[in-house]
């Protein structure tokens, strides 16, 4: 298998685009979900506790989260491939490199981009996840895992919430190459649908984007200034 992932080009690009497009889905359902975090206090706290409980208790979401967890760890394996092949092939570098000329510099540093993103991830899991299931969370007033509490909490210092919009606006560059390019992947350029999915791709990073930047902004100013 891994040799296989290391010699074909074509199944890597597939592979990439297919976690890719996945793990997007993923963050429209995750902000969704996090969204509940915005409503006022006493209704936030008991349903956004009571979401967590069905994610993480519902049998079809168990498996999808597997899912989740295999795509990104295959997209972050594939995409280190991928660029140390690229390094490999580009040799010592090109004498007069033209590379910035037809492309964006986001497009250039996926690697960069992702890197931030995973060691967000590491932080991010270790703090909710791990916490929710693992840790000894207090309970609200309906017997659920407080959840809520800990997210709100997280979200009162400063530099952490300045962490989290630094990996957002990774994660914005990201999806902004990413989205579209796994589109051509799958044969939609050059096309007449090609500036449809391309609108599509850049409106919803936007909007992934702006939405996960103002969930920490909004807590810290509303639960910790105000
Ligand atoms: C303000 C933004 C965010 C908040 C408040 C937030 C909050 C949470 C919380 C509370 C959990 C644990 C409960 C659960 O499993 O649902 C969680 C899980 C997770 N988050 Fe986030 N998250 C945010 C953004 C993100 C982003 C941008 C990513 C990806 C780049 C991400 C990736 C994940 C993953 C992979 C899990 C584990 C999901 C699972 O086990 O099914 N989160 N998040």
């Amino acid at each position: 298998m891994s040799t296989f992932l290391e010699n074909s080009t074509l199944f890597r690009k597939v592979l990439m685009a297919l976690t890719g497009l996945f793990l997007s889905v993923f963050l429209i359902v995750h902000l969704a979900g996090n969204l509940q975090l915005l409503l006022p206090p006493d209704q936030a706290s008991i349903q956004f506790n009571q979401y967590s409980k069905f994610m993480t208790s519902n049998l079809l979401i168990k498996i999808v989260s597997y899912v989740l967890y295999l795509s990104i760890i295959l997209h972050a394996v594939l995409s280190l491939i991928i660029t140390l092949k690229n390094k490999k092939s580009a040799g010592g570098g090109y004498a007069y490199d033209k590379r910035a000329k037809v492309s964006n510099w986001y497009s250039r540093n996926m690697g960069i981009l992702g890197t931030i993103i995973l060691l967000f991830l590491i932080v991010h899991m270790k703090d909710f996840w791990y916490e929710y299931k693992f840790g000894s969370l207090p309970m609200d007033a309906e017997g659920n895992k407080d959840l809520f509490s800990i997210v709100v909490s997280a979200f009162g210092e400063p530099l952490y919430v300045v962490g989290y919009i630094i990996a957002f606006v990774a994660l914005g560059y990201h999806l902004l190459h990413g989205i579209f390019s796994a589109f051509k992947t799958f044969g939609a350029y050059p096309s007449r649908i090609s500036s449809l999915l391309y609108f599509i791709s850049t409106g919803l990073t936007i909007l992934l984007t702006v939405g996960f930047i103002f969930i920490p902004i909004f807590i810290y100013l509303k639960y910790h200034i105000a």
